[in-house]
């Protein structure tokens, strides 16, 4: 097959351009102005923006909170309506199975038959042993370059102590495994969450109250300590306020590698929607939880500033009704996490673009570019550029609607932007070259998504083709 994209202004994380894309099978051959190549497929992109498919470098198809499961790669078509053309899921390692064990697995059996997105995975250590750390050396080979350990969740199946998480960092740093981290301080949490149900406050609001910022600055602070002592570098996921960041930009410019995201509904939400009445600040229960408008400003300056590297979504599709109301009488019960993954692109563009806090450019470079390049999967996304996949968003920027949970392909029933402005329009996507949305709707099939291998950190562009 091969799809002629005419008329459209290119943009990508450095710069903006009238050119044509010509794509035979599943990658761009040739980008210049007035193309003229013949095609089985012509795509008039005239007054529409031309960006690479998104890369979502956080999102959970397999989260397991307490028993209650997110939607799974069923859904994936909703990143595809949201623009992103690459997720990459976090597994968590099955107790007495390889982290590349149990990934094949869930592959096989979840993702592989599902997907309608290009996919790839970070492993999560839950069962840590010797045998484990020494693993990670192998991973690169089956295409994982990326590990995560969770320093919150105190008591649950997947939470780390800092041994642990040292010694992946040991195992991980000439591997070219990249060691991310949510970081809370457990203990701390723990302690706070008793406090507060002891005294009667069970609502949602408590999430917020018990996880105060200085437990995440705490625990950013420790692990980029133990990132610098075993000489690797780090990535912190979903930083949410200014002294997190800051604790960040600090240790980034003293020399030490470490890079993080924020997500898109730090950018956007704050703490008092979890005041809402009736159960509905339960919708907005995530961790770190949403912290204030002051720390709104200051992640998009970060964002636009570099600062920080990334926007993912941690998309977790829950559902409010028999989800989320577990913890009806008590907020610890209640599941963590917030669907947003069809939502990232047009918050970025109609709260970042729209309002002057980022340039079109840099909106690339935070939604597809970097984090492709921190997930070693630059040499096929994130771009476009001749000889990378073909995975393409047409936007229509003279298009403006309303974000609603009707529109929404997360399977779930509510959505934390509901009634949020969007500005434009995704109007069409390619997938590797295959049209997969067509005027908005998603016309593509599923287990049309593959498995993107994620090459280790240290390799140049050349040698990862
Ligand atoms: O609340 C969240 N973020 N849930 C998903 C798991 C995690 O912590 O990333
Ligand atoms: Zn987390
Ligand atoms: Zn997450």
């Amino acid at each position: 097959m091969s799809v002629l994209i005419k008329n459209g202004t290119i943009i990508t994380a450095v710069d903006e351009y009238k050119a044509d894309i010509y794509i035979e099978g599943e990658r761009i051959s040739a980008i210049g102005e007035n193309l003229s190549m013949k095609a089985e497929k012509v795509i008039d992109a005239a007054g529409k923006f031309v960006l690479p498919g998104g890369v979502d470098q956080h999102v959970h198809y397999s989260f397991d909170y307490k028993g209650e499961k997110v939607r799974g790669f069923e859904t994936t078509n909703a990143a595809i309506a949201g623009g992103t053309t690459t997720v990459i899921e976090f597994v968590n390692q099955e107790p007495g199975k390889g982290i590349a064990e149990t990934i094949e697995e869930y592959d096989r059996i979840e993702a592989a038959p599902q997907a309608m997105a290009d996919y790839s995975f970070h492993g999560v250590i839950c069962d840590p042993s010797d045998k484990v750390f020494e693993e990670i050396k192998s991973l690169p080979d089956k295409g994982i370059s990326t590990v995560k350990l969770f320093m919150a969740y105190k008591g649950l199946p997947f939470h780390s102590n800092d041994e642990s998480i040292f010694k992946a960092l040991k195992a991980s740093k000439d591997a070219g495994v990249t060691v991310m981290v949510h970081a809370e301080n457990a203990d701390v949490i723990d302690v706070l969450q008793n406090e507060c149900l002891g005294k009667g406050q069970t609502e949602p609001y408590y999430h917020a109250v018990s996880r105060p910022v200085t437990a995440e600055v705490e625990a950013t602070q420790r692990a980029i300590h133990l990132a610098s002592l075993a000489g690797a570098p780090i990535y912190i996921v979903h930083v949410t306020a200014r002294k997190v960041m800051e604790s960040i930009r600090e240790a980034y410019n003293g020399g030490i590698g470490v890079y993080a995201e924020t997500c898109t509904q730090y950018l956007v939400l704050d703490k008092e929607d979890l005041a809402k009445p009736n159960f509905e600040g339960a919708k907005y229960v995530c961790s770190p939880p949403l912290r204030t408008k002051e720390d709104q400003e200051v992640l998009w300056e970060a964002v636009d500033k570099g600062w920080l590297n990334a926007v993912s979504s941690d998309h977790c599709g829950f559902n409010w009704k028999e989800q989320k109301h577990m913890g009806i009488n008590d907020f610890t019960n209640i599941p963590n996490g917030c669907p947003g993954v069809q939502d990232r692109l047009a918050i970025l563009w109609t709260y970042g673009v729209e309002k002057g806090r980022i340039s079109r450019q840099k909106l690339v470079d935070l939604f597809a570019t970097t984090p492709a390049k921190v997930n070693g999967l630059d040499h096929r996304k994130g771009h476009i550029g001749i000889g990378l996949d073909a995975d393409i968003v047409i936007y229509d920027p003279d298009h403006t609607s309303t974000i609603s949970n009707e529109t929404s392909l997360h399977g779930v029933d509510f959505n934390i932007y509901e009634g949020f402005q969007q500005i434009g329009k995704i109007d069409q996507v390619l997938l590797r070259g295959n049209m997969v949305l067509k005027d908005g709707k998603y016309v593509g099939k599923q287990g049309q998504g593959r498995f993107i291998p994620g090459m280790p950190f240290g390799l140049c562009y050349g040698d990862k083709k």
